[in-house]
């Protein structure tokens, strides 16, 4: 069973058995994956890249081999087109400053969704008040899906890049980003594609995208925190400039100027998050044997089963009901607040999600201040989801 295979899903929690529904949040992680963290702080401990040692060209080893993984997880033509970053947020503000930026004057826009993160927002709001550019959003709808018929118009002779996410960390939405990627194309315009809900759920083929940029998150699919690659096509990593200066990115300094390294290291800076990476490598082999479409196959079967058991608690309403989604449940129950909810099912051992889930502009959509999440994985049963039902229960009762 692959659920055994997590022993952070085994602890108790006020006395009673995790159940644990926030996987949007931060999913939990394999036994592999703390293995390979372990064994390079045990037998490999050293910095990479920089040694003629033994255990510096070991530790060297296991972080390209994680990169190859990555490569192999979203279909990238070569593992030279990763570049390893700290998750999704780091991803976009590095497209943001150091390919967008010099695009653009002021008056040009920048297209997102209104379905992004924050972090999908603010480093494109940033950028805005550097050039003077103008930010657009393309319009949601009640079923928390984009709406996409007015996209040609949206993208017009202005548009300088889009960058939208995959999937929907609060409604679960999965997005038609590869027609989008067309539709922007057509024009001209470069996309950058958040993927950071993405490479946990549904199968991330970039090549078939054929996006930009790619950005994943690896805490998010199984890995460790403070892990992540940006893909980007090669043409355009050649042309853009470092983000951060320092050790590993040069390939000469003087004080007089610098020669920067060739892609990947001209954007890893510094000594990286080494066992990170290769725990971040560990995950996508595991996603990989897995198989990402039995991971697919087990969300959907989860999604049904929650959206019937959830219509067991009356005066909840589910925010968000697009017909592509990953098993995300944001909902409201009449007459509780969110946070309320939240704490009673802690008691009850669920541990869910409350609040804005950093996608404000999407509870203002729906004029709400935000809801419950309860975020599924595959690993998620369908007694966890009884148990959410019994503990939403318990939760009316103790406030009607
Ligand atoms: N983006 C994370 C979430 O959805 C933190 O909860």
């Amino acid at each position: 069973m692959l659920r055994e295979q997590f022993p952070g899903l085994n602890v108790q929690v006020h006395g009673k058995p995790l159940v644990y529904l926030d996987n949007a949040a931060t999913a939990q992680r394999p036994q592999a994956v703390l293995d390979a963290i372990n064994d390079y702080y045990l037998n490999h401990n050293a910095n990479i890249h920089r040694g003629v040692h033994a255990l510096s060209e070991s530790a060297t080893v296991l972080y390209e081999q994680a990169r190859v993984s990555m490569a192999k997880l979203i279909n990238a033509p070569t593992m030279k087109d990763l570049i390893f970053v700290r998750g999704c947020t780091e991803g976009v503000n590095l497209v943001a400053q150091t390919f967008v930026r010099n695009r653009l004057k002021a008056g040009d826009e920048i297209l997102i969704s209104h379905l992004e993160h924050h972090s999908n927002i603010v480093p494109w709001q940033i950028l805005c008040e550097q050039t003077g550019a103008v930010l657009k959003v393309i319009p949601m709808n009640q079923l928390g899906e984009l709406e996409l018929d007015d996209l040609d118009q949206l993208i017009n002779e202005k548009t300088r890049f889009m960058s939208v996410v995959h999937v929907s960390n609060s409604l679960g939405t999965i997005n038609p980003v590869k027609k989008m990627v067309q539709a922007a194309h057509d024009k001209g315009v470069p996309v950058l594609v958040d993927g950071a809900q993405a490479t946990p759920h549904i199968k991330v083929d970039v090549q078939d995208l054929d996006c930009d940029f790619y950005t994943v998150s690896g805490h998010k699919m199984y890995g460790p925190t403070g892990s992540g690659v940006l893909y980007g096509k090669t043409e355009h990593l050649n042309s853009m400039p470092p983000y951060h200066g320092g050790g590993e990115m040069i390939s000469k300094v003087t004080f007089e100027s610098t020669v920067y390294n060739a892609v990947p290291a001209k954007f890893e800076a510094g000594t990286p998050n080494i066992a990170g990476g290769i725990g971040l490598g560990a995950a996508a082999e595991f996603i990989l044997a897995a198989g990402i479409d039995k991971i697919s196959a087990r969300d959907h079967q989860l999604r049904v089963y929650t959206e019937q058991a959830l219509k067991q608690v009356s005066g909840l309403s589910i925010i968000g009901n697009a017909k592509e989604k990953s098993p995300v449940f944001s909902f409201v129950i009449d007459g509780v607040h969110a946070h309320d909810i939240g704490t009673i099912i802690d008691h009850c051992g669920v541990a869910v999600r409350t609040g804005h889930h950093c996608t404000m502009p999407i509870f203002q959509y729906y004029g709400l201040a935000g809801t419950c999440r309860a975020s599924l994985a595959f690993y998620n049963t369908e007694q966890d989801v009884d148990v959410l039902v019994e503990s939403l229960l318990k939760a009316k009762t103790m406030f009607q």
